[in-house]
């Protein structure tokens, strides 16, 4: 854990967030921007700092599996088995929603996003706060995703609310999203959890990624994007890309060819996952004409991957 003395210790920051404010909050995948799910004023101050639409809902976190009842109703055996496989983990559940679940949470939808994640200073936080924290990640609505506490200075500068430094995130790409809440479930966001993984709990999930409902923001196409513009190519094309655009910054697997600039990846999905945003940020703040990123395998264990650069170039630019 860094030693950050601006980071609030947990009893101030339960003092914050009972107070209606906002937490920026470290979890195993990406940083949160937290606050009181039930308190409503507290709740429409993420929307408008992140300029995100009323209509997208957030997910509650919670301390652990018994939690679930507090917020969810109708609650289907399978979501309590996959919670005590998962959780505290990168796995997302909706379940039906309780009616006394403020509808500036849901975005008015009947359904309820829960979430314990698998961070040592957000669990503490969440067992002294004891109710359930709204959190979408610390980003301004459509951009990068933050993996550390600088990252989400960097989103908000003068705006920055508080942040519990919990040191850089481990998993690096957000939760995978399971709608339990229809038959037969479905997966509404790819992430470190697979399909597979799932499968023995949940025979029948199917897995709908490519479908456009507004839903989850995750699932429109300009998301996760760099202000640089960006374009994929393959290994062959990025070597012979220095010849043609000398002022673009490569990312490539593995390692850079060589005369080419930027930065390189590990060519294992979880590795990638966990340098993508800060690789993206990295390369977005050196003012190049344009980011070329070295197009990753295909394959089950790089779907969550594939799916997060897929976005970041439909929103590159803007
Ligand atoms: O890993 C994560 O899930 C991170 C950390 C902070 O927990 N959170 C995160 O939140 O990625 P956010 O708001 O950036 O993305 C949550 C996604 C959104 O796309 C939202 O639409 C979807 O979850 N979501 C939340 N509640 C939902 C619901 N009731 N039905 C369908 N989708 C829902
Ligand atoms: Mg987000």
């Amino acid at each position: 854990m860094p030693d950050n003395p601006s980071s609030p210790t947990i009893a101030e920051a339960v003092d914050l967030l009972q107070g209606g404010g906002l937490l920026a909050i470290p979890t195993e995948t990406v940083y949160g921007l937290a606050a009181d799910a039930r308190n409503v004023d507290a709740v429409a101050r993420i929307f408008a700092l992140k300029g995100r639409p009323a209509d997208h809902p957030l997910i509650v976190h919670i301390a652990d599996a018994d939690q679930l009842d507090d917020w969810a109703t109708a609650i289907p055996e399978a979501a309590r088995k996959l919670a005590a496989a998962f959780w505290p983990g990168p796995l997302t559940l909706i379940l039906k929603k309780r009616a006394d679940v403020p509808d500036v949470v849901t975005g008015g939808q009947d359904t309820v996003g829960l979430r314990c994640p698998d961070h040592p200073l957000t669990l503490a936080l969440l067992t002294a706060f004891s109710g359930g924290l709204a959190a979408p990640s610390a980003n301004r609505f459509g951009r990068i995703s933050p993996t550390t506490a600088a990252h989400v200075r960097a989103e908000f500068a003068a705006d920055t609310p508080s942040i519990l430094d919990g040191g850089p995130c481990t998993i690096g790409i957000e939760s995978t999203i399971i709608d339990l809440s229809q038959s037969p479930p479905r997966i509404l966001r790819e992430g470190h959890i697979r399909h597979a993984q799932l499968l023995p709990f949940l025979p029948e999930l199917k897995n709908e990624i490519g479908n456009t409902s507004p839903r989850v923001s995750g699932s429109l196409d300009a998301h996760y994007a760099p202000r640089t513009p960006m374009r994929m190519l393959t290994r062959e094309a990025l070597t012979q890309a220095k010849d043609t655009r000398p002022r673009c910054l490569l990312l490539a697997l593995t390692a850079l060819p060589a005369g080419t600039e930027g930065l390189s990846l590990p060519a294992d999905a979880d590795l990638y996952a966990q340098g993508l945003y800060a690789a993206l940020r990295q390369l977005d703040a050196q003012n190049a004409t344009c980011i070329l990123i070295e197009q990753p395998p295909s394959g089950p264990d790089w779907l969550a991957v594939n799916d997060r650069i897929k976005r970041a170039l439909a929103g590159a630019g803007s």
